[in-house]
């Protein structure tokens, strides 16, 4: 055991919604927030941020970026989550509360949130969801859009602004994105209000499904990691400890993880508990990579793709075999015509199987009829599966 090794805490957080040490690669996209941030400040409008991306490629960390500098800068703009079956306005209602302590004091917005926390009236949309009672109906739109709105009207009185930084925004039914997006419309042409949010990739062809004008959404594409930034994830948080990747060892990372924010995390974590056993420490070496790829990988197939398929129907997993089947001849990209044809189905009658499959964000479209498995490495999966099941 390398002395000093206990003393040094594994920096890596491979886990949904953790923030990395180092945040990497996302300058664009946050300029794209202050820049709004700015506009509104000044008194201009400015288009709503959405950032779109397949899972685990870190929009959740970039959105409690965004909220935590907005915060920082005076704003008030709770981060929050959304689920199915769980109304926006009910959501907003039960962060607002928490997040009123770490406004400025002094400034017209506290006071202006206080208010609302103390009266009756504030609390029914702005009450945290203990003290409100269960059966109590959620908040209705005109009443949420009326307290945001004067929100915002104390913070412009301080020249700040109000931002609703919103997660997973595909999952909410259509009538209540339809009302957010009506909300939104409404607040953002006469206020200092910003709407920052993130979902699936094809949350752009859902929103335009719920409302009929969204032509100032602006939509920001979330990808892996470009070569230099991915090494920069793995190296930063190690410096960040004094501790050093041999060139060798940050490279055979960086290839097994590819630029997937999520796999760059779980590797380097792997090779981090490894190579604080070893006599070498607190130097990463390949033979650290080496011994902790099996062990990310289990944890893998465990985890992420094992959840994945688990929770796929036996019509869905038909036709994730499908797909997988065609791959080897198409590549990764297959028409969803072919894959219907492979089932011996018509195209109709597949889709919603398809259309499920997309909402469950195991795959997506990356192109009009073309299909992709959204998670890197997910094909051999369904293939070794695929194969148990024969
Ligand atoms: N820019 C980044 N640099 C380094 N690591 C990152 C970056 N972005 C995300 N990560 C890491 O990637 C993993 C996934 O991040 P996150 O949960 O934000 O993804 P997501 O896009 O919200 O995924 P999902 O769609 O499943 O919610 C986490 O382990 C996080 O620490
Ligand atoms: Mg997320």
């Amino acid at each position: 055991m390398a002395t000093g090794a206990a003393a040094r805490p594994n920096p890596y957080t491979p886990g949904a919604g953790d923030r990395p040490r180092a945040l990497v690669g996302r300058s664009e996209q946050l300029a794209l927030a202050e820049s709004v941030r700015s506009q509104l400040e000044a008194g201009y409008s400015a288009n709503s941020l959405l950032y779109v991306g397949l899972r685990g490629v870190g929009k959740t960390v970039l959105l409690k970026e965004i909220a935590d500098r907005l915060a920082r800068a005076g704003w008030y703009a709770p981060y929050l989550e959304l689920r199915r079956g769980l109304a926006i306005d009910a959501a907003i209602g039960a962060v607002a509360d928490r997040f009123a302590t770490e406004l400025p004091s002094g400034a017209q917005l506290t006071r202006r949130v206080g208010q609302l926390l103390r009266r009756g009236g504030g609390l029914q949309v702005l009450g945290s969801g203990a003290n409100v009672p269960a059966n109590r109906p959620a908040p209705a739109y005109e009443d949420l859009a009326k307290v945001l709105a004067s929100l915002a009207e104390a913070a412009r009185q301080d020249g700040l602004g109000v931002a609703l930084v919103v997660d997973e925004l595909q999952a909410v039914s259509l009538a209540s994105l339809g009302a957010i997006v009506h909300l939104v419309q409404d607040l953002r042409d006469r206020l200092p209000f910003a709407f920052i949010g993130a979902g699936l990739p094809h949350l752009p062809s859902y929103i335009a499904r719920a409302a009929t004008y969204t032509e100032r959404f602006r939509y920001e594409p979330t990808d892996n990691l470009h070569e230099d930034e991915a090494r920069a994830a793995v190296r930063e948080p190690a410096a960040g400890e004094a501790v050093t990747w041999d060139e060798d060892a940050l490279t055979q990372v960086v290839s097994a993880a590819g630029g997937y924010p999520y796999f760059l995390q779980l590797f380097s974590f792997e090779a981090w508990e490894v190579a604080a056993r070893a006599d070498t420490f607190p130097r990463i070496t390949s033979g650290d990579v080496k011994a902790a790829e099996p062990i990310a990988r289990r944890q893998i197939e465990a985890g992420i793709y094992g959840v994945r398929f688990d929770g796929a129907t036996e019509t869905e997993r038909k036709y994730l075999f499908a797909m997988s089947e065609l791959m080897d001849v198409q590549g990764e990209r297959v028409r969803s015509g072919d894959v219907a044809r492979t089932l011996n189905r018509e195209l109709s009658a597949v889709s919603p199987t398809r259309d499920a499959l997309i909402r469950k964000g195991i795959i997506h479209a990356p192109d009009h009829g073309l299909l992709a498995f959204s998670i890197p490495g997910f094909k051999q999966y369904v293939a070794g599966r695929a194969a148990e099941d024969a």
